[in-house]
């Protein structure tokens, strides 16, 4: 494993290796033992969009294995602008083991693991979000002993977080099944990707969040407008009108049917008070996970 871009880049074996591995640390994590396996490690973190669970679930889970996180703004590292891509990589390679990074375009990482030496995490970008669709799955096994054969009913925008668990789920065994207005579903590249990686059981599109949740383990929601597309915010409020996660949808799924939200949510919109406070929501179990998936992560990268 040189580094986490894509959940695409990883065999089922490779990531069942880490969901181990990440169980293993919660646990751990949970009766407080000591871990030392980051030891004199230091990883930078540069963020050129706004986090919670992604900048403090990384800072905590470097201390929590013995290593330094160091918090880097984008406004002040400049990728691409203030010095070249490739000069920031082969510089910040000498000062740091490994780097976790949000950026705007995903063409950024990619650049960085090209020229860089050390290993390149994807904190989410416009095209992936590796980190929270492995906390995803990990979620999903620990709520049903296993993610084979699991629908997650993706209730909302095809977008990066959308394409990374359908990505876990069918390297897993699961599907996803995606409700969107027409127009906002998965697009072609991610098809031909998928089809010609994971497997030719491309996720299914469907008008009708109803009957996309009628079969669901997990109905999923994100927010309607991500971060960089406030412009659309108005024409996507009123697209995606339908398809908000409440109690009426929930009702039109089996009784054990669960909800995850990666999470910020934006109440009131994408899903409701009733649903995100109901006994159905494991949206912050989830976001708990991003810690225990992702130290796996540094683990196997940095170890
Ligand atoms: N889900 C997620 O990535 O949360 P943040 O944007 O707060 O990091």
């Amino acid at each position: 494993m040189k580094h986490f871009l894509n959940l695409i880049d990883f065999t089922a074996d490779e990531l069942s290796a880490l969901l181990t591995e990440a169980a293993r640390l919660k646990a751990a994590q949970a009766r407080r033992i000591p871990a030392t396996s980051l030891s004199g490690r230091v990883v930078g973190l540069v963020f050129e969009k706004p986090s919670l669970r992604t900048r403090v679930s990384f800072e905590s889970g470097v201390a929590q294995l013995g290593g330094t996180a160091l918090y880097l703004p984008g406004n002040e590292v400049g990728l691409g602008w203030r010095e070249t891509l490739a000069d920031f990589a082969r510089t910040v390679s000498n000062f740091v083991d490994a780097l976790v990074l949000r950026v705007y375009k995903h063409e950024t990482l990619d650049a960085l693991a090209a020229h860089g030496t050390i290993p390149i995490i994807n904190g989410l970008s416009d095209w992936s979000h590796p980190c929270q669709g492995l906390a995803d799955v990990m979620t999903i096994q620990e709520l049903f002993g296993t993610v084979q054969g699991k629908t997650v009913a993706f209730v909302g925008d095809g977008n990066n977080v959308a394409r990374s668990l359908a990505v876990g789920l069918g390297r897993l065994g699961g599907r996803l099944v995606l409700a969107c207005p027409e127009g906002y579903g998965f697009d072609d590249k991610f098809r031909e990707q998928y089809t010609a990686r994971v497997g030719p059981d491309f996720p299914k599109e469907v008008r009708d969040p109803r009957a996309a949740v009628r079969t669901a383990d997990v109905i999923y929601t994100d927010v309607w407008t991500s971060m960089g597309q406030e412009a659309e915010r108005e024409e996507r409020l009123r697209r995606f009108a339908g398809f908000q996660v409440n109690a009426k949808l929930l009702s039109a799924a089996p009784a054990h049917c669960k909800v995850l939200h990666c999470l910020p949510a934006h109440r009131g919109e994408e899903v409701t008070d009733d649903v995100m406070d109901g006994p159905a929501c494991a949206a912050f179990q989830q976001a708990g996970n991003r810690l225990h998936a992702q130290k796996a992560v540094l683990e196997a990268l940095l170890k």
